[in-house]
């Protein structure tokens, strides 16, 4: 069998037991405790109507303000007594279905096929030699909120069921395209499928020969739905993207204040450049990405832009064909309309989706609170949010009729809507017939990966999703060369640059030898001029203090330098150089006594706990990776909190990696605070196979602040041990900790050891071992706390290098000219980075140049 689904655990059940274990699974994974009915005095309100769904109350209960409550009372009652929605939408499609499998005949370009779960049936295709034609047959992607496979066989096989595909396709990746067929006879045995309805559709494809002649070409709006900050990855899909035919409308997550000043700036130099004014809270999944959708598709109807298709995307999305390709591709499919779908039976796809769910979004989070009727006389569909959709379809939608209204309605209450309404909408239009199953897009699934509950923080449901490419990952990009899809997600620099490097070498030809970081990138984590979010108040005390210690380096190592004081920490960045992380660097500036000037320095910073091997005997030596940090993601397997930042109230979390080995084996973990007492100790089995593991051990809340050690044991010897700062805190949110918390964070807690047996291993690794601990603070004035904070930052952070960013004249004579020029190093977020510089318009390619 080729391209199965993925090797996943549960993929050996038969796929309705494998479905309905995935439901249960979304369904129960999220927090529904304290489950009694809230009464008015709790609420603050009287609800409009007696609330007693077990979701509806536990949504209720875990709400924090009172107008969530409001909104997620409200809603739940109206959908209940009288839904906003109509009960019954317009079919306005006028294909009538074809309700026999039988042999179908030819095809022409656009031309679709429904078929009955049934037998054998053979697909016969013959196209002219002008057009090649390319059969996209509706597969199993796995998305969001669905995981489902199609198998395809080629060869001698002889399936049960899937698609068995002519010898010419077998080298062909399946689901996705079945590649071009140019001028020719083709035959595709379907085989008894399982699913209700089988569709395939033909997308036209310019032959080699083809010539645009008197057709414009068209041209492309894209629209970007954007959060993070990766602000220089945005600027390079913009640059691989760019021409002065095309456009870009760009929406910011209204909680993203850095990267929507970043971009703010290449708005006011290119004017086919605008970013959305307004601006939603877009939280995965939420009914907010339908609304910034459609009110993008409202205001690009509205301007004076001449476009002819909008296609969306992300930060994480990169394209794997040339803009030309795209524009010859789409301008012989204009009237075509690219959305992808589930493959699947429709009422499995529906639950699965959550679809028969109500959802309330508020506090930035989509609530479950009880179920809803689907409006009755439409084909539902639906499946990947990334579309491509051409000028009419989306005039049509802005323009709204019965159908688009009333979809409207029902997808406010839904997760992930834009995954079904523009399928929906299409389906049921007078647009129908301009439906390809094909969203443009190779996306990297990988679901024993993807599919871990990872947004259960904002969704009351587990979703999926797909995963960063990696180097390793190339041939699956490299394998598209022949489909139709231009573009490949999710790509993250942080976590793999040298994949994006090969893609664009690929795409674009080699780059110039002395072109400069090409395997360096800088991602930033901190601005002061930052809003939302709101900077994490770790990283503001150890920035500022190894500002602090830097500048009195300088002072020191600069004996005629008068400088008088940090004066402000500007920004932060983590760097990293072939797909490593390297540090962070710290930029703040500096004011001077004998000047009125203010002068701009940068630091190279480096957190330096690290795991220590103590005895490299068997079975450690299989040990590779061993620390303490936050924010482990399940999906990429790592922390994303690089700089390892922990503060009194976040959950640690320890990462051991270790390679393979002959035997599984147990081995200990003994967690010692600041003063030495043993807080936690938790066992783990080591399996044969090479493994990255993770660990959270329950410690009790807020963390005394000070450098901590965990010991690795293994048959009662410590064999290895790290060590992480909890950082100082005073503050939290510009609020004094209270003074009660700030005694337990400060002082030994007189733990009762309940953990004897370990005492004596505990001993001997102390005997052996000299830890610098720094846990001795007393005195709390400012100076002295200062000084203690600094000195605690110091053992965990090291600074490696430190240089101006403008070199100023005036002050040669303080010995600041030694420093070295930002610029001109190789690890400063100065040194050039042109891979994601944006400058001028090339006057005659279009591009940037
Ligand atoms: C998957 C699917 O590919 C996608 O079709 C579906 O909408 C969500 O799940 P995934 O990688 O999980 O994608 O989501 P991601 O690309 O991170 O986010 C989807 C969109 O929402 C992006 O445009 C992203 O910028 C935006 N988003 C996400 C926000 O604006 N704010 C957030 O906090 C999270």
């Amino acid at each position: 069998h080729r391209n199965k689904l993925p090797p996943d655990k549960d993929n050996s059940a038969s796929s309705n037991e494998y479905f309905n274990k995935a439901l249960q699974h979304r369904h129960n994974n999220y927090k529904t405790d304290n489950l009694r009915v809230l009464g008015v005095d709790e609420l603050g309100f009287v609800p409009p109507c007696d609330i007693s769904g077990r979701e509806c109350v536990s949504a209720l209960h875990r709400a924090k303000t009172e107008t969530c409550k409001q909104i997620i009372a409200n809603i739940s009652c109206l959908i209940k007594t009288n839904p906003p929605y109509p009960k019954r939408l317009p079919h306005q499609c006028p294909t009538n279905d074809v309700k026999q499998n039988k042999i179908i005949g030819c095809f022409r370009d656009g031309k679709e096929i429904k078929l009955l779960p049934g037998y054998k049936t053979s697909l016969i295709f013959t196209n002219s030699q002008e057009n090649c034609i390319d059969l996209c047959l509706q597969s199993g992607f796995a998305y969001a909120g669905v995981e489902y496979g199609t198998d395809c066989f080629c060869g001698n096989e002889t399936p049960e069921w899937g698609l068995k595909l002519p010898d010419t396709f077998c080298d062909m990746q399946c689901p996705g395209n079945l590649s071009q067929m140019c001028g020719g006879h083709y035959t595709i045995n379907v085989f008894k499928t399982g699913v209700s309805k089988f569709i395939a559709k033909i997308a036209s494809e310019p032959s080699p020969n083809f010539k645009h002649n008197n057709i414009p070409p068209v041209r492309i709006v894209f629209l970007l739905t954007l959060n993070g900050r990766a602000v220089r990855q945005v600027y390079r899909l913009i640059k691989a993207l760019f021409h002065r035919d095309h456009y870009f409308f760009i929406h910011v997550d209204a909680r993203h204040d850095y990267m929507f000043r970043e971009l703010s700036k290449i708005e006011l130099t290119l004017s086919n450049v605008r970013l959305s004014r307004r601006r939603h809270s877009t939280i995965w999944g939420g009914a907010s990405l339908l609304t910034t959708l459609m009110d993008a598709m409202s205001d690009l109807v509205q301007s004076s832009w001449d476009w002819d298709f909008v296609i969306n995307l992300s930060e994480s999305d990169f394209p794997i064909k040339s803009n030309d390709a795209l524009v010859k591709f789409l301008t012989v499919n204009r009237k075509h309309n690219f959305v992808k779908s589930h493959g699947r039976e429709v009422q499995q796809f529906i639950q699965k989706q959550g679809l028969d769910k109500t959802f309330v979004e508020c506090e930035a989070r989509m609530w479950r609170v009880g179920e809803k009727e689907l409006p009755k006389g439409i084909i539902w569909d639906g499946g990947s949010d990334w579309l491509a959709l051409s000028r009419p379809f989306v005039d049509y939608l802005v323009a709204g009729d019965t159908l688009i209204s009333g979809l409207s309605q029902f997808f406010k209450y839904t997760l992930l809507p834009a995954e079904s309404f523009f399928h929906t909408v299409l389906r049921n239009s007078p647009f129908c017939e301009t439906y390809i199953d094909n969203n443009l897009h190779v996306t990297n699934w990988k679901r024993w990966l993807g599919c871990k509950c990872q947004y259960r923080h904002v969704v009351d449901w587990c979703g999926c999703s797909p995963n960063v490419f990696r180097y390793d990952d190339w041939n699956r990009i490299k394998n598209t060369e022949k489909k139709q899809v231009y573009f490949a997600r999710k790509f993250e620099p942080i976590i793999n640059l040298s994949i994006i490097d090969t893609l664009e070498v690929w795409l674009y030809g080699e780059y110039p030898a002395d072109f400069k970081n090409r395997m360096s990138y800088w991602q930033n984590l901190y601005h002061y001029d930052d809003v939302y979010p709101a900077p994490d108040e770790s990283l503001l005390i150890v920035g500022n203090s190894l500002a602090r210690v830097a500048t009195k380096y300088l002072t020191t190592s600069h004996t005629t330098c008068q400088i008088r004081t940090l004066d402000k920490l500007l920004q932060v960045f983590t760097y990293h150089h072939k797909d490593k992380f390297k540090g962070f660097l710290i930029q703040y500036e500096v004011s001077f006594s004998n000047n009125s000037n203010k002068l701009l320095f940068e630091s190279w910073c480096w957190p330096k706990l690290q795991g220590i091997i103590i005895l490299n005997k068997d079975p450690i030596n299989r040990l590779l990776n061993f620390i303490v940090s936050s924010d482990f993601d399940k999906k990429e397997q790592m922390s994303r909190n690089f700089i390892r930042l922990i503060g009194p109230y976040t959950e640690p979390v320890l990462i051991h990696q270790w390679a393979a080995g002959e035997h599984s084996f147990t081995v200990t973990f003994l967690w010692l605070n600041p003063y030495d007492e043993l807080i936690n100790v938790t066992s783990t089995n080591i399996e044969e196979s090479a493994l990255i593991t993770f660990g959270k051990p329950t410690l009790p809340m807020p963390l005394s602040q000070g450098i901590w050690t965990v010991l690795l044991v293994y048959e009662n010897v410590t064999m290895a041990y790290t060590q992480f700062l909890v950082t100082p805190l005073h503050t939290i949110r510009d609020t004094s900790i209270p003074a009660s918390q700030m005694s337990i964070i400060n002082k030994p807690q007189n733990y009762r050891q309940s953990f004897e047996d370990w005492t004596n291993v505990i001993k001997v690794f102390k005997n052996s071992i000299v830890l610098e601990t720094k846990n001795k603070f007393i005195d709390r004035t400012k100076t002295k706390m200062t000084s203690w904070v600094d000195s605690l930052i110091t053992s965990a952070y090291n600074i490696l290098e430190t240089c101006i960013v403008i070199p100023c004249k005036s002050l040669n004579d303080c010995g600041l000219k030694e420093l070295v020029t930002c610029a001109e190093t190789s690890w400063s977020s100065y040194s050039p980075d042109p891979k994601s510089d944006i400058k001028s318009i090339n006057k005659e390619s279009g591009t940037l140049n």
